[in-house]
Order: structure tokens, then sequence, then C-alpha cells
């Protein structure tokens, strides 16, 4: 009998069923994880690595287990407690996009299974009253409404990359308006809200100048960007003229630069600047609030979705940190050359899979 278990014990069947049970409880939900979490207003150093409850999920939540978060500048907006940015209490875990899998399902869930790859845009506001969710993390609770199903060509990191500035950027190219044969001039057009509108204008048939400097030459011209001037080689508004729209995604002074391209009764929108209305007054232009580029409205996350899911958005990683290397990676992005995005590594097994 026990010749028979051990022979038995050793055939490769079971070997891989003992595998698999073994695999299983190690991917059991914990009741806790490590995340990185802002402890206070500043520089880096107030992003530690923390051991945090791990979230249920509520009625119209799901629980994610994260296996890459993308970075925006809300991030470290928020750590710097920047003026730009609503003030939010201390302490949290920043990041707002996340690739993954579905881990749990709560009550009233629909259109999602246990398992399924997933990206989400994760509410700020946080979970059951805590703010000890998001991001940077292992875990995360995302309301179902803004939870997507990955497109299958997509790695886990690349759609992370589909959250926010994404969403922004898709959305500013509606707002505006633009239909095809149109010229629009977008500033910034390498970052992430940039490269985003860019694909989405493509899409629709516009013809896109953008700014950025020449080392984003190629990139840009692979996302299809018909004319690019390099920013830092003279002033581009001498250079473009009689636009219908503009998106400015960089502000300061060429906020006002950018307008001067448009054409009389254009259409103008900042993401970067919030008192551009007196600006458009003076120059004759239709001036489109910020607060247009932002809001939830569920449209906006479907066409984010449908243009990466028929290839049409596409994201380019820039750079990636591991997620014990946020600090870091925040520092990276706030230097304000990113081409595309920056991800957070999270299960360096899967981020890069499909
Ligand atoms: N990320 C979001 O979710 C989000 C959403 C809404 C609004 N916003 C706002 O939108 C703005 C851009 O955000 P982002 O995430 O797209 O930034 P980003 O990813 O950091 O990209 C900025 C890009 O702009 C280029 N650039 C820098 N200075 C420039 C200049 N003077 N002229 C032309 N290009 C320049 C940079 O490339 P080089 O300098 O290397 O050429 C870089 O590729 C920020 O003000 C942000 O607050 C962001």
């Amino acid at each position: 009998m026990m010749q028979s278990i051990t022979r038995v014990a050793l055939t490769p069947a079971v070997a891989a069923l003992l595998c698999s049970v073994a695999g299983s409880a190690l991917a059991a939900t914990p009741m806790t994880q490590q995340a990185i979490v802002q402890v206070a207003y500043g520089g880096p150093e107030v992003l530690k690595s923390e051991t945090i409850p791990v979230l249920e999920p509520a009625e119209n939540q799901v629980l994610i287990r994260i296996y890459a978060a993308a970075m925006n500048a809300t991030d470290w907006y928020m750590r710097k407690n920047d003026p730009y940015h609503t003030t939010v209490p201390v302490p949290v875990v920043p990041g707002g996009d996340v690739g993954g899998i579905i881990e749990k399902l709560g009550p009233g869930v629909t259109g999602f299974k246990v398992g399924d790859p997933v990206y989400a845009v994760i509410s700020r506001s946080g979970n059951n009253g805590t703010r000890l969710n998001g991001g940077y993390s292992h875990f995360v609770v995302a309301e179902v409404n803004f939870v997507q199903h990955k497109p299958s060509g997509m790695t886990y990191a690349e759609a992370a990359g589909l959250g926010v500035a994404s969403i922004s950027g898709v959305r500013s190219v509606l707002v505006t308006q633009v239909k095809k044969g149109d010229r629009m001039l977008i500033t910034g057009v390498s970052g992430g809200v940039g490269s985003a509108a860019a694909q989405a204008a493509k899409a629709k048939g516009v013809y896109v100048i953008g700014t950025a400097s020449a080392r984003h030459n190629d990139y840009l011209k692979g996302l299809g960007v018909d004319e690019v001037i390099d920013y830092t080689q003279g002033k581009f508004e001498d250079q473009v003229h009689d636009v219908d729209a503009v998106l400015d995604t960089v502000g300061s002074d060429t906020t006002e630069r950018a307008m001067k391209t448009l054409k009389k009764g254009g259409r103008f929108l900042s993401v970067a600047r919030g008192d551009t209305e007196p600006m458009c007054a003076a120059a004759g232009v239709v001036c489109i609030p910020r607060g247009q580029a932002y809001g939830q409205e569920h449209a906006v996350y479907d066409e984010v979705a449908s243009l990466a899911a028929s290839g049409k958005l596409k994201i380019n990683i820039d750079k990636t940190f591991p997620l014990s290397q946020a600090a870091e990676a925040q520092t990276f992005g706030e230097q304000g050359h990113t081409e595309g995005k920056i991800v957070l590594i999270v299960d360096d097994k899967k981020a890069n899979s499909r």
C-alpha cells in the first residue's frame, strides 16, 4: 500500500495536480497586503511601504488583483498638495489606473467573473470611507462602472495606461468636436494625454500637428501625427496658422502662444491651465472649460475601450519601475518628459503578459 501511494504521488499528473493545488493556495486572497502609502505631503520620501488591509468589495464593486499600475501627474500633485489639485487627506494610497484580474465580485456586479483580465480607474475617494485604496498596491477595490475588459492584444501594463490620461485625451478630442479634415494642434503631444488625443483625433480623420522635442519624432510618426514641431527650436506659433482646434497639455506661456494658432472662432482647450477664458475672449476663439476634459460619463470610457480594442489607441510605456520604487518613478515622471506612460510593475511575471 505504501509503495503504491509513493508511486502514484510521483506521476506527472499527480505532480501537476499538487502544483496546481499549491498554486491556488498561494493565490488565495490575503487579509493584508504591502502597499505604497503617502503618509504626509512633501517630497518622494513621504511614500512609504506599509501593510494595509485588503478590502472587501461592496455593492457594485470588484476587488482587482493588480499586475501593473500607471502613474499620472495627479499622483505628484496630490503628494505635494499642489494648489492645482483638490487636497486629499493623508494617509492615502496613490494611483488611479490599474491592470489586473478580477479577484472578487461584490453584490450586484454583472458582466464580469472572477479571473477576468481587466483595467480600471480607481476612485480617489476610496472604499467604505478609507483612502487606503489605490493603484500603488496589490489589491484594489474599483467601482464596476469604471472597470473594462482588457483588450486581448494589450499587456496588463499597457492596459493600465488606458486610464485617466487616455480618458482625458480622448475626451478632449470629443469636446473640441473636431471632424474629418479639420486641423488640430496638440501641445505636448508626446505625453500621456497628448498621445491619446493624437490617436483619437487621427481615428476621426483629423490632420494633427504636435509640439514635442525631436527625440520623440519616430514615436509620433508611428502614432500617425502629421507634423511634429520641435518646441526647443524656435516658436511653434510662427509655423502653425488657422487651425480649427487646439489642445494644450503644456500650460504656462505655451497656452497663450498655442491660442494664436487658431482661426477666428476656433476651439481651444487647455488641460494644463484653468484660467483661459479671458484670453480666449480677447483672441476671438471659443474656450472649452477645462472641466470638460474631466468627468466620469461612461460613454468616454467606452470610447477609449473601443479605440484600444480596435488597435487605434496604443499605449507606449516609456519606463517601468517595480512597485517598491514608486518614489523614484514619481521623481522621473515629475521631470515632465515622459513619452507615453510610466508604469509600476506589481507582478513581474504577469504585467507584460497579454
Ligand atoms: N495624466 C493625466 O491623467 C492628466 C489628466 C488631465 C490633465 N492632465 C494635465 O495635462 C498635462 C500633461 O499631462 P501628461 O500626463 O500628458 O504629461 P506627461 O506624460 O508628463 O508628458 C508631457 C510631455 O510634454 C512634452 N513637453 C514638455 N514640455 C513641453 C513644451 N514646452 N512643449 C511641448 N511639449 C513639451 C514632454 O516631452 P519632451 O519635453 O521630452 O519633448 C512630454 O512628452 C499636465 O498639466 C497634467 O496635469 C493630466
